[in-house]
């Protein structure tokens, strides 16, 4: 995970797919094997073109060991690996998948973290559609030459360029919305690490804030269900309905009132200490600098509590630590007690142009692009918090009221979920490829920006299917339309919370 400036800006790869050109399929294998001697691409090596039939199982060998170490390939698809020097020093790895089936049209995706991996997931999530065209990257470079493969390929343009991508895949699409306006049409981005210098300091701040209680203000992991418990009893009815899910966590303003322990007591299920309700209220605290809002406080939700002691508890802060050291400052950094100062510095330096807080979005709506945007309300990694600002932000810097936003940015707060998928609401939204509960537009976030750009119907709402026991193959549990930002989700019902007519989307 240690990787310096250029990993970031470098960390590119492009993958395609897509419809129907009819073609036998010794032909199209003969065409796949041709292609590695025929690409014409500028600065790059192809160092393979080969067909690679549904139902393999790819294995990446020489993958970083952190990078998924296999993929199953669900079409059958020409698998095109190259690299493409960025610079001198700097080369981004990159494949395309086309399949033998293609739709015309082109997409690309993004990754998570700080990852480095190509999302072989979200490719075959493409190429299995039929309807899609694949490709991931991080900078323009990838997307013209993503473009390029299938078009020369195929021998048809492409009819339409998509991009899916969450966390640091949806900050990606953010990018081209912000700065490449012109090299997608459709872009769905979620959860996106947007003012990614404070996420880091935000993310950091956990780490600091645990160290600095000590073994008496850390509260014992027999005690997270209970504080959980009670966060949780304090904002669920808010939204009319006692269900586990919180629709709006930002109407959830109170000050949690932790069970403390009668003096004496052992009883460390049901109570904490003083001092460990101190360090609980701190994880939620927004973070500031110099009297500046850096960035918003988590959302409080169920089991947020949990994970966010069992994310900082084990050391596992490379993200940050690995950010600072090689990117804002140097290896010899010690990031465990930022400094405002410090926090302050790492926002302006602003490395790699990484921070994307760019409320101007006019060039990307004049070309007719169109932005679907989701958040997970029960985001344990970036607060779900941040998005609602960047929506402001945005509608501030445009002066556009939320309705004329709607015509080309379209944002959905998914409530009960957690970092891009998992959680106890009605998540599968399919944004990516283990999320899928239908290919309905209503129901899937990709085909509904598909059908936006093709039928101009814009999302109203995006119906999540929650599984029981989160688990796809014990059956449907419950489904829920999730709103766009600001309206949110009251409940109208009398006695079923499960059913999607019990809620409405009101403002
Ligand atoms: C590589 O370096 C040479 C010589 O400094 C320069 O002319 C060229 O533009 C560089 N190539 C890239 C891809 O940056
Ligand atoms: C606390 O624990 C001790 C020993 O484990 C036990 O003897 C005592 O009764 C406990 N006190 C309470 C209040 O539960
Ligand atoms: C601790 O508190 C819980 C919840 O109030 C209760 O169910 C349990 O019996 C208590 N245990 C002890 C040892 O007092
Ligand atoms: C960083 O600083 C903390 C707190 O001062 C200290 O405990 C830790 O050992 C330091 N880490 C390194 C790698 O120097
Ligand atoms: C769902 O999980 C609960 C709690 O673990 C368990 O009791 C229940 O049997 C599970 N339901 C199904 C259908 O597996």
């Amino acid at each position: 995970m240690a990787m310096g400036r250029n990993f970031f800006v470098a960390a590119i790869a492009t993958i395609v797919t897509s419809v129907l050109v009819p073609r036998v399929n010794a032909d199209f294998q003969q065409a796949c094997v041709a292609l590695v001697s025929q690409l014409t691409i500028p600065s790059s090596t192809v160092a393979d073109s080969s067909f690679v039939e549904a139902g393999t199982k790819l294995t990446f060998p020489n993958a970083d060991p952190t990078c998924l170490p296999t993929q199953g390939v669900t079409s059958d698809i020409c698998r095109v690996v190259l690299t493409i020097a960025t610079s001198n020093h700097s080369s981004t790895f990159m494949e395309a998948w086309l399949p033998s089936s293609w739709t015309g049209r082109f997409l690309a995706t993004g990754n998570g973290g700080i990852g480095g991996s190509i999302q072989y997931i979200d490719m075959d999530y493409g190429v299995s559609l039929v309807v899609e065209d694949f490709s991931w990257h991080s900078l323009l470079t990838s997307a013209v030459v993503g473009k390029q493969i299938p078009d020369d390929f195929y021998g048809t343009p492409h009819s339409g360029s998509y991009y899916l991508g969450c966390s640091t895949g949806g900050r990606q699409g953010w990018k081209m919305v912000q700065d490449y306006p012109d090299v997608f049409d459709g872009i769905v981005a979620g959860s996106p690490t947007l003012a990614w210098d404070n996420l880091m300091s935000w993310a950091g701040m956990f780490y600091t804030m645990i160290l600095e209680a000590g073994p008496d203000g850390y509260p014992p992991a027999s005690s997270w269900p209970a504080i959980d418990a009670e966060l949780l009893k304090q904002c669920d009815g808010l939204d009319g309905a006692v269900d586990g899910i919180i629709e709006d966590p930002s109407l959830c303003n109170v000050q949690p009132d932790i069970p403390i322990c009668p003096p004496g007591s052992n009883n460390t299920s049901s109570c904490i200490t003083s001092k460990q309700a101190e360090t609980v209220r701190g994880v939620f605290e927004p973070l500031f600098a110099d009297g500046t809002l850096m960035f918003p406080g988590l959302q409080y939700g169920p089991g947020l509590v949990a994970l966010i002691f069992e994310i900082y508890s084990t050391g596992q802060f490379l993200y940050m630590d690995n950010w600072f050291r090689f990117a804002v400052y140097d290896p010899t950094f010690n990031m465990t007690a930022l400094t405002p100062d410090e926090i302050v510095f790492a926002w302006k330096s602003n490395p790699g142009d990484i921070n994307m807080w760019s409320g101007d979005l006019s060039q990307f709506r004049n070309r007719g692009g169109k932005i679907l945007h989701y958040h997970g309300q029960q985001d344990q990694l970036i607060t779900s918090a941040n998005s609602n600002r960047y929506y402001d932000l945005v509608s501030q810097t445009m002066q556009l009221s939320h309705s004329s936003l709607d015509e080309f940015y379209c944002f959905f707060r998914i409530s009960g979920m957690q970092h891009c998928a998992g959680g106890s609401g009605a998540t599968f939204i399919g944004n990516v490829e283990y999320t899928v509960a239908s290919l309905d537009p209503d129901q899937n976030v990709l085909t509904a920006m598909v059908r936006w750009i093709e039928e101009e119907i814009a999302p109203e709402t995006t119906t999540g299917t929650a599984y029981i026991n989160q688990t796809q193959a014990l059956g449907v549990d419950f489904r829920r339309a999730h709103c766009r930002y600001p309206y949110h989700n009251v409940y109208i019902g009398k006695d079923d919370a499960k059913d999607p007519a019990s809620w409405n989307c009101v403002l």
